[in-house]
This record gives structure tokens, C-alpha cells and sequence, in this order.
């Protein structure tokens, strides 16, 4: 018998699990952290919704716990790394709620653009009042879309059905994909410039965490409308206040907010917000569906050891794992220091498996490629069970070829990756069948280790240029442990690539860009996804 407890209430969907005898679903809803940590000793499955945050403390009191269940999209409520650590699976259900997410963005902007609350306030207060919520219409006006996966390619079908003019900022789509279906692909800049309503659809990460601030806001037209139905830390929630009282922001649609339940009230108190408790999944069929497909999902994994919609497990047995893990972590890692360097949408990625390499199942290397590949780019957990679709969903055309011979190696893996603004190619091997490096990038030769942190830099082959980089990364305390240089020409351009052992931060990086001579400079980090 399977112990799996349920931290929200609402059982709908999950007939199935109910109904199989080798479970017990125990519903003990929303616990305080310190009662979660207790409770979580004595289960083998746990199924949440974002009513918890399952963090390292807690994976850490579990003591038999294999699997997480997420019923819903974002795992961010899940410290991932310290589950995996520990062996359970961590599964969710991505797309249930796809539909729902977008209908809500669209009420939401609907709502914003006719005053609906509080002419619903009005007359709920007797008040007849025609004059003061003259609204606009959608009809001609411009949205920008920062984010253009499932959710946001919803929001842009039903507003071009509207006669909206769509634009979209998303670093890695499919630009041809999106022109197919309407939309522009445009720069952030852009996005800020011309559009009159701004909805977010991207993860919450790094690159997006704080990205909506009083800076950006400036950039904005005068009287933009900003709907916010991703994640709360995206927008930073004073600098949008202020925003809004200062006319520059005409109003803000927010169902996602930095704290959940808030603890700062001071967006939500502020006129002309229209504001919703995290709903945007809250639909009877987003939740049905995604319930019908967990209870599977869990039955599948405890009565069959079937993994499926995992986020942090890789889909191989264990065997077969253990014999191609070195070349699965060597075209893991290629892909994923070609997703950190790459720039625009991914168009097209071109594999070839020379020597060795062909004496396995590509496919299943394709994939690890595909997981190092997209994993910096999305914020789900991709891994080999769906790299392979969230790379078709994005369009990316994928050709492999298998090739006996490896030249002067005796295993050669080579990734082509085309972008609507760069291609990029990389060549790696493994010395020994256990000394991986890399050995060509762009047709230079290089010997870089696929592992740890490295800066990249495209600078002028010219004396004095990599004695500046030295100083700015010496200065900032930032230790070298290896330096890579290749060039076709000397006194042209170069690539310079350097081991470090601390991590590089963006202001170091914007340093490095003031070097007269440096062209571009990234900061790439190569570990066990
Ligand atoms: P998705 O993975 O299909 O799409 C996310 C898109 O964002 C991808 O195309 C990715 O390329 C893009 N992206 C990544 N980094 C970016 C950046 N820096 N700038 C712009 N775009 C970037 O996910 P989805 O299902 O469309 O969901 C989008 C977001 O909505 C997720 O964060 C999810 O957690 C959230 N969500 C909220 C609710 C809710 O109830 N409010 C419901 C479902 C999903
Ligand atoms: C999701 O990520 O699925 C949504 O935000 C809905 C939710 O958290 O319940």
C-alpha cells in the first residue's frame, strides 16, 4: 500500500488513484511548513498544487518519499536539485492548464480595457454612473507578449481575433513559427516601444526575475496596460505602483503577485488594478484535466516503475544509463553550452555521431542533447522525456547523421545550431572513453573541458586585449583556472574562453564589455543538469 498525501482538497479528477487499492490518499490541506516537515515523513508520494513550497528542509524529513506530484505547470514551489538528490521523481503536468491560463489573460484585458470591476462596484452600490468608466476598445491596438510558449500563443490567436496587432519578445521561438501564426517577433525594446497592452508568458528565471521595473516602464509608451498572469516576481510590484499613480501606466491586470497570499497589499490598494488571487489555472476543466492525467501518472510510476512527465529524471533504465553516461553527459553538456551561447530563436539543430558514437542509440543521445540544449532556455525541467516535443512544439527542425568514421578521433559529436541571427557549431569527443572535451567551436580549434564555469568571449586578435580581460577578472576577484584561445586569422577576431572557478556576475560581464577590443562576453556554466 502507497501512502500519498494530498496538501489541497479537492479530489475531482483523481477517481482512479481513489479507486486503486494499492493507494491511500490522505488529505491534511495547506500545512504550516513545521507540520509539512512532520507529515512528510511516513508518505511515499506527495501531490501539490502551489499551495506549499516543498523546499530542501522538507525533502531532507522525508524519509521514504519517491515521488512528487505537481498537479499543474510550474515546479518553482519544488526545490528540484534537492530532490533529485534524494532519488524522487519530481512530475508535473504541463499544458492542463494552457487554455484556461489564456482565457484568463483575456478576461483580465478585457476587464482592464472596459472598466468592468468597478463599474460592477458602482452599481453594486446603486450608483447609475455612465461617465466615469468610458472604456477603449481592443479593436487596433498593439500587444506585445513577452513570452510566446502554450500560453502566449493562446493569448495571440484570440486577440488577433480581436483585430489586435500582436508582437512578441521570446528569445528562443521560432521566428518563422510565429510569423506563420501572426505574430512579429520583436526585441524586448521594441515590445516597451510599441505596445499599447504588454502581457507576460514567460518563466520566472534569472533573466526574467525583476524584469518589469521602473527602467522598463519608462521605456514604455505613455498609457500602456500591463496584464500579469505568469509569475509574481517578474513585475516588480512597487515600481508598477508608482507607475500607474503617475498616469505613465494606465492600469495593470495582475493575477500572480511576488508574495502569495500577498503580505505587501500596496499594487493591489492602487487604483486602476484589476486584480485576481492566482486564477488563471482555476477553471473546473484545467483542473479536471490535469487531475485524470496525475492520478495516471502516479499509478503508472508506483505499480509499474513507469516514469513519465518527469521533470528531473532521465527515461532510461538504469542500465543502459550507466553504460552511455559518459556520452550522454558529453552531447548533454555540448547542447547545453550551445543554449547558453546561442542568440535568437532556434531554428534548426544539425547532430552527427562519428565513431563511437554510432555504436549507440542516438536517439536517446538526441534527446540528452535536446535537454542541455533547451534547459537553459525554458523554465520547466527539461528532460528525456520531453526534450524531444518541447523542441518539435518550438518548430526546431532536427537532423542526425550517423558516421562510422571520426577521422583523427576515435568518437566525434558534432552539433550544428542555426538561429534566425547566428549559427553556431561545436565539436566535442571523449579521450579514453572518459576525458571529455570539446575541440571545436565554429571551425576553431580549441581543448575546453564541457565542465564548470567559463567565461566566452569574441574579442580582436590583438596584443594587450586578454591582459585587460585578465586585470578586470583579477580585480573582481574572479580566479582563472584555464584560458583557451582560437582564431582562423591573426589580427582578426578570436574566441577566447576561459575556465573560471567563481561565478561571474553581470556586472563583471559589463566590464569586460567596456575592454576596448571585446565584442561580446558570456558567462556559460556547464553542470549535471
Ligand atoms: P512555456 O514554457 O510553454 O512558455 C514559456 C515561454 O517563455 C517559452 O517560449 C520560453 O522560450 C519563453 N521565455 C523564456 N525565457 C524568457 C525571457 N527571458 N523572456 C521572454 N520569454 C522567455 O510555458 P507556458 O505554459 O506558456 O507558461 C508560461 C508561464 O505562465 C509559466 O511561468 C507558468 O508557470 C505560468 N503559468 C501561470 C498560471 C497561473 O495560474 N497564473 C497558469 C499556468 C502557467
Ligand atoms: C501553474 O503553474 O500550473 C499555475 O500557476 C497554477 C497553479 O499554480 O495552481
Amino acid at each position: 500500500m502507497y501512502r500519498i498525501l494530498m496538501t489541497y482538497d479537492n479530489m475531482e479528477g483523481l477517481d482512479a488513484l481513489i479507486a486503486n487499492k494499492n493507494f491511500k490518499i490522505e488529505i491534511h490541506n495547506k500545512p504550516s511548513p513545521e507540520q509539512f516537515k512532520e507529515l512528510i515523513k511516513d508518505y511515499d508520494g506527495l501531490l501539490i498544487r502551489s499551495e506549499v513550497k516543498v523546499t530542501s528542509d522538507i525533502i531532507s524529513a522525508a524519509g521514504k518519499l519517491k515521488f512528487i506530484g505537481r498537479a499543474g505547470t510550474g515546479v518553482d514551489n519544488v526545490d528540484k536539485t534537492a530532490a533529485t538528490q534524494k532519488g524522487i521523481v519530481v512530475a508535473n503536468v504541463p499544458g492542463g492548464n494552457t487554455i484556461s491560463a489564456a482565457e484568463h489573460t483575456i478576461g483580465l484585458m478585457l476587464a482592464l480595457a472596459r472598466n468592468i470591476p468597478e463599474a460592477h462596484v458602482s452599481l453594486k452600490s446603486k450608483k447609475w454612473d455612465r461617465k466615469n468608466f468610458v472604456g477603449t476598445e481592443l479593436f487596433g491596438k498593439t500587444l506585445g507578449l513577452i513570452g510566446l510558449g502554450k500560453i502566449g500563443f493562446e493569448v495571440a490567436k484570440r486577440c488577433l481575433s480581436f483585430g489586435m496587432k500582436v508582437i512578441a519578445y521570446d528569445p528562443f521561438v521560432n521566428v518563422e513559427l510565429a510569423k506563420n501564426n501572426g505574430i512579429e517577433v520583436k526585441s524586448l525594446e521594441e515590445i516597451y516601444q510599441h505596445s499599447d497592452y504588454i502581457s507576460i508568458h514567460s518563466p520566472l528565471n534569472d533573466s526574467t526575475k525583476g524584469l518589469i521595473n521602473s527602467e522598463a516602464i519608462k521605456k514604455m509608451k505613455d498609457s500602456v496596460r500591463i496584464i500579469n498572469c505568469a509569475r509574481g516576481p517578474i513585475v516588480n510590484e512597487h515600481d508598477l505602483s508608482e507607475a500607474i499613480k503617475s498616469g505613465k501606466v494606465k492600469g495593470a491586470a495582475v493575477d500572480v503577485f511576488a508574495k502569495e497570499p500577498p503580505e505587501d497589499w500596496s499594487l493591489i490598494e492602487t487604483n486602476n488594478t484589476v486584480i485576481t488571487p492566482h486564477l488563471a489555472a482555476s477553471t473546473e476543466e484545467a483542473q479536471v484535466k490535469i487531475a485524470l492525467e496525475m492520478s495516471e501518472v502516479i499509478i503508472d510510476f508506483f505499480t509499474k516503475g513507469l516514469v513519465r512527465n518527469a521533470v528531473n529524471v532521465p527515461a532510461v533504465t538504469w542500465e543502459v544509463y550507466k553504460k552511455m553516461m559518459p556520452y550522454m553527459d558529453l552531447v548533454l553538456k555540448s547542447g547545453s553550452f550551445q543554449g547558453q551561447i546561442s542568440e535568437g530563436g532556434i531554428e534548426s539543430v544539425e547532430l552527427e555521431y562519428c565513431g563511437h558514437f554510432s555504436d549507440f542509440n542516438t536517439s536517446v543521445l538526441t534527446v540528452s542533447y535536446l535537454q542541455g540544449l533547451l534547459s537553459p532556455l525554458l523554465d520547466i525541467k527539461v528532460n528525456s522525456v520531453n526534450a524531444f516535443t518541447l523542441a518539435k512544439e518550438r518548430g526546431i527542425k532536427i537532423k542526425e547523421s550517423i558516421i562510422k568514421d571520426s577521422g583523427d578521433y576515435l568518437n566525434l559529436f558534432t552539433a550544428k545550431v542555426k538561429t534566425d541571427k547566428s549559427e553556431i557549431s561545436i565539436s566535442a569527443t571523449l579521450f579514453n572513453d572518459k576525458n571529455p572535451r570539446i575541440v571545436n567551436i565554429n571551425d576553431l580549434n580549441v581543448d575546453v573541458s564541457p565542465i564548470g564555469g567559463k567565461v566566452v568571449i569574441i574579442n580582436d586578435d590583438r596584443p594587450g586585449v586578454i591582459g585587460k580581460i585578465g586585470a578586470v577578472l583579477g580585480d573582481s576577484n574572479v580566479n582563472i583556472a584555464g584560458m583557451n584561445v582560437g582564431r582562423k586569422d591573426s589580427g582578426k577576431s578570436a574566441l577566447t574562453i576561459i575556465e573560471v572557478d567563481n561565478v561571474v556576475s553581470n556586472e563583471i560581464l559589463k566590464e569586460l564589455l567596456k575592454i576596448q577590443g571585446v565584442q561580446k562576453a558570456k558567462y556559460v556554466v556547464l553542470q549535471l543538469l
